[in-house]
């Protein structure tokens, strides 16, 4: 047992001595640490008062034991028969057990110790959770990561334990540049590519490095994110939108806008499911070309697209104006908290040094194991069996569609893990987000993806559907909770 005196601040040493207990946990038998605030004055009374208070409101857990009262007393320099006598009052009290032969512990149920804080989970009321872009977390290959991540720990230096380079670890940023090339014809050295907390955070990177050079219009997609905007706003741009259509954004209105750089989703506009058409890419990239403009392309679910008719990123075409982005939250999982970006020469140096101002890093393990899966062909894996099992979703949603509410349509490429859902003459998205929640549905009309009303009412009433999330065994009943939903907006 440790007993750590710690030394207040000057003006409160007359009130209190900080002492750090080491306790022990019966299940482990591991060290805890409890902090108690003691008056040096009156330390056994005290002692009584912080242990009292430690055990009612749970702070000191039920099933925790406390220090030999000999070893406590010699630590805090008083006699062992005031904490024997501190012990007995809890005991009486029924706050504490004795256990023979093995001390003193915190009773198991005890008091009413603090109440358990109020679930916010939104998963109590939302069971089935449809919105766009959420990844099927029954499917993370959880032994080919747990490998990865052994593998990636006995093969770590003790250097590879540090603080990391901000860019990323360089294996990872290697197997990316290599996979990238490969899956997504991207052109990328390793050199260019740094690697961030989810592409949320190479959002963010992005928009305060252009903001740094003293630029402030952002174009963006009509639809999209909010959060995406927000972090623009954040770094003291001005999103401006451009409509989206069937051909994705119009990106022929850039030169009049008067913007320095533009966020798309090329390979699969979110969350309309449209590809930006090949006249538009070319477009674009004399935009970028003539102008100086940067392109950000947000490559979110790339790899998904089931017709076998995948379209390259559109980095290669502008490789030196566009940042470049991607994330592993779609094939492996959110949780896994890594995204990535290419970045072009004249970004580079800016983005890293706001990367080191942000006082952020990626865990530079989860990192190494990412470059193993990578290389061990295994992220590949994950990508074609996610991609069977969403296909075949898209598809049978499609079927269950036709049946149960045939006045309805289903828009979008058959790609990526959302879809769009038209809805029938007179229905509104309002009514059918409130019916969804009342059968545990979460999902979104595709207003709330519009960056102003004008671009809301567009469209007819349309929700966006992320068929992703739900488990296999509970799809079906995703969908007929969709269908319900929709006739009971009628
Ligand atoms: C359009 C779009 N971009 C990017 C992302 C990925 O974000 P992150 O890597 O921060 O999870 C998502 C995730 O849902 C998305 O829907």
């Amino acid at each position: 047992m440790v007993v750590v005196v710690v030394m207040p601040p000057r003006y409160e040493w007359q009130r209190a001595l900080v002492t750090s207990i080491r306790m022990a946990r019966n299940w482990a038998n591991s060290g805890l640490d409890l902090h108690l605030r003691l008056d040096p004055r009156r330390k056994v009374h005290s002692l009584e008062r912080a242990l009292r208070a430690a055990i009612d409101d749970g702070t000191l857990a039920a099933g925790t034991r406390l220090p030999a009262s000999r070893a406590l007393a010699a630590d805090l320099g008083i006699a062992r028969n005031s904490v024997v006598e501190v012990y007995e009052r809890l005991l009486a009290e029924g706050r504490l057990e004795a256990r023979v032969g093995s001390g003193t512990w915190v009773r198991e149920l005890a008091l009413p110790s603090r109440p358990a804080p109020a679930r916010v989970d939104r998963s109590t009321r939302f069971e089935l959770d449809l919105r766009g872009g959420l990844p099927d977390a029954s499917a993370f290959p959880r032994s080919a990561w747990l490998a990865a991540m052994r593998q990636a720990l006995a093969e770590a230096s003790n250097a590879a334990l540090a603080y990391g380079p901000p860019e990323g670890v360089a294996p990872l940023r290697l197997a990316l540049a290599e996979y990238l090339g490969r899956a997504r014809g991207v052109r990328a050295h390793a050199d260019d590519v740094v690697v961030t907390h989810g592409f949320g955070e190479l959002l963010g990177l992005v928009a305060r490095a252009i903001a740094a050079r003293g630029r402030r219009r952002i174009a963006v997609e009509a639809y999209g994110h909010a959060s995406h905007r927000e972090v623009f706003a954040a770094a003291g741009l001005e999103p401006v939108p451009l409509a989206v259509d069937s051909e994705g954004a119009d990106v022929s209105r850039l030169h009049g806008l008067g913007a320095e750089a533009v966020l798309l989703t090329p390979a699969h506009q979110f969350p309309t499911g449209v590809p930006l058409s090949s006249r538009r890419r070319a477009l674009l990239a004399e935009w970028a070309d003539s102008t100086g403009g940067l392109v950000i392309e947000d490559d979110y679910d790339g790899e998904f697209r089931f017709d076998g008719r995948s379209i390259g990123a559109f980095q290669s075409l502008a490789p030196d104006s566009t940042v470049y982005g991607g994330t592993a939250s779609k094939a492996l999982s959110p949780a896994v908290g890594i995204g990535w970006g290419v970045l072009p020469p004249r970004l580079r140096d800016e983005v890293l040094a706001q990367r080191r101002r942000s006082g952020s890093a990626t865990d530079a393990l989860t990192q190494s194991a990412l470059a193993v899966l990578i290389a061990s062909g295994g992220y590949d894996r994950s990508v074609r069996t996610l991609r069977g099992r969403y296909r075949a979703r898209r598809e049978r949603f499609e079927q269950l569609l036709a049946v149960g509410a045939p006045d309805t349509r289903v828009l979008g490429l058959v790609a990526g893990i959302h879809c769009l859902l038209e809805l029938p003459e007179g229905v509104r998205e309002a009514e059918v987000v409130e019916a969804g929640a009342e059968r545990g549905l979460r999902f979104d009309g595709l207003a709330a993806y519009a960056t102003d009303g004008e671009t809301a009412s567009s469209r007819p009433p349309t929700m966006v559907v992320g068929f992703g999330a739900p488990p296999d065994l509970r799809f079906e009943q995703a969908v007929a909770a969709v269908i319900a939903a929709i006739d009971a907006a009628r």
